[in-house]
């Protein structure tokens, strides 16, 4: 996808508009949804713009990966979270794409660290976290503890576990637009 600067996110809404209908891995949401869900968490908890950009498009890479979008039945890891961001970063700051590229991780880190994470992760998340390599190692750990905004990775890891709840009250795609404006465009 190319796009510049000034139309990135009407771009992204119009995907929302056009795809966001799709299923999101074998959830209780839509991908639009729980995409939203994302990031009406990070807005609720007050994190900084660029954490809730990452939050709210940390999916986005279901939508533009070559590689199509997922299936419970894969047997691949379709390395959605590289997709996302790719696109991410030809037009948001490095914090964005680096927070979405991380995710994934984050969440194998997750499981390594915290002994009932894995237990309360949904079924289709436990299911794609085999193909994505299985809990970090300790050295795995240890160099995730080191990258620049793993801990954003893991915050966004977190709403992206807590935002698959059906019928979850959010905002629109629309409400976000000025806060995407402005971390694409800091005053
Ligand atoms: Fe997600």
């Amino acid at each position: 996808m190319i796009c510049t600067d000034d139309d990135i996110v009407a771009t992204i809404a119009e995907i929302f508009t056009r795809r966001g209908a799709e299923a999101y891995l074998g959830e209780a949401v839509t991908v639009a949804e729980h995409m939203l869900q994302c990031g009406t968490l990070a807005q609720q908890a007050g994190a900084p713009d660029a954490v809730v950009a990452a939050a709210l498009l940390h999916d986005i890479g279901h939508f533009t990966s070559e590689f199509g979008t997922y299936s419970p039945d894969d047997t691949i890891d379709r390395h959605h979270e590289a997709a996302g961001a790719a696109l991410l970063a030809r037009h948001f700051p490095p914090q964005v794409g680096a927070i979405v590229g991380l995710h994934v991780a984050a969440k194998r880190y997750l499981c390594a660290v915290e002994q009932t994470y894995h237990a309360a992760l949904s079924k289709a998340s436990q299911h794609s976290l085999d193909l994505q390599g299985g809990p970090m190692t300790a050295d795995e750990v240890a160099a995730f503890e080191h990258l620049p905004h793993y801990r954003d990775a893991v915050l966004v890891r977190r709403w992206d576990d807590a935002g698959k709840v059906a019928g979850l009250p959010t905002m629109t795609f629309d409400d976000f637009r000025p806060l995407l404006a402005r971390v694409i465009n800091p005053a």
